[in-house]
């Protein structure tokens, strides 16, 4: 069974400014699937739609079967938990003023009910579960006492991936996390979210401008132009001579070809 469904979807922001049109997708658990186009082709409408930042009057999406967002108002809770987010900039994640190890754990004490698989032992201090989850995306447990301002910015991008984590979504939505970071780092942190992906099991929609980071990580590409899916492969079928002649152009562009 799909875990996310979404279904025709559309979305204007205005008389002029049609951001999404007719939108149809799924993907299974543990499934990476890549949103690739241009600048304003509206990647991040469905990121924040998926999110419930947005709403759409048109189409239906669902994750484990039940609508986004909820139309119960006793699921919400579990759609907060399901969906996080990864995005570009980490300063709408990291609070600047609060030492990494607070910031860590914010999503995890607003859901104290949750014991996550990761914390085997009983009795943890928050800080160290705050070093676990540094562990898991490869940072320095001694990093906790740190403030935002004293890493770079691949270390930053960690921390907000370690803080996704932290409550074991279904669901990952990264929306260009690795378009300010130097190339080096860029394929360090595509590194880190393939092998999180393959150890959790989790469902990663990955959103890049740049074909070539989402071929790198993703089973299924969506390309987008204009708000519109025009091309929807497997990765297997990138280099197919029936593709788009959009995802043609991107693929000659990034010079993958
Ligand atoms: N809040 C908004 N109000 C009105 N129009 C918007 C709003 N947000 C986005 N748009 C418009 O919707 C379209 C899609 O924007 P979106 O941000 O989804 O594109 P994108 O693919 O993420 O682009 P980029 O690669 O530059 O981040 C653009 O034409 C944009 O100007
Ligand atoms: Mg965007």
């Amino acid at each position: 069974m799909s875990l996310l469904v979404v279904d025709s979807l559309s979305k204007k922001y205005s008389k002029h400014v049609q951001a999404l049109s007719n939108i149809s997708f799924q993907a299974c658990k543990g499934e990476s699937i890549g949103i690739v186009g241009e600048s304003g082709s509206g990647k991040s409408t469905l990121a924040k739609i998926l999110l419930g930042l947005e709403l759409s009057k048109e189409g239906q999406m669902t994750l484990n079967g039940e609508s986004i967002p909820p139309k119960k108002r006793s699921r919400f809770r579990q759609y907060r938990k399901d969906v996080q987010m990864i995005f570009q900039d980490t300063s709408s994640t990291l609070n600047p003023k609060l030492p990494i190890w607070k910031s860590l754990l914010e999503p995890l004490n607003n859901f104290k009910e949750i014991t996550p698989s990761y914390i085997t032992e009983k009795g943890l201090t928050q800080k160290e579960i705050a070093e676990k989850l540094l562990e898991m995306v490869g940072l320095d447990k001694g990093m906790v006492n740190r403030y935002p301002g004293e890493l770079s910015g691949g270390q930053k991008q960690r921390v907000s991936i370690a803080r996704a984590l932290s409550i074991e979504p279904s669901l990952i939505v990264c929306d260009e996390p690795t378009a300010s970071l130097d190339v080096t780092v860029q394929v360090q942190i595509l590194n880190l979210l393939k092998d999180i992906q393959r150890q959790t099991k989790m469902t990663i929609l990955f959103i890049s401008h740049d074909i070539r980071a989402v071929a790198f990580l993703c089973e299924k590409i969506i390309v987008l132009k204009d708000g519109s899916i025009v091309d929807q492969f497997g990765i297997d079928e990138l280099y197919d001579s029936n593709r788009h002649p959009y995802t043609k152009a991107l693929i000659k562009a990034a010079s993958i070809d």
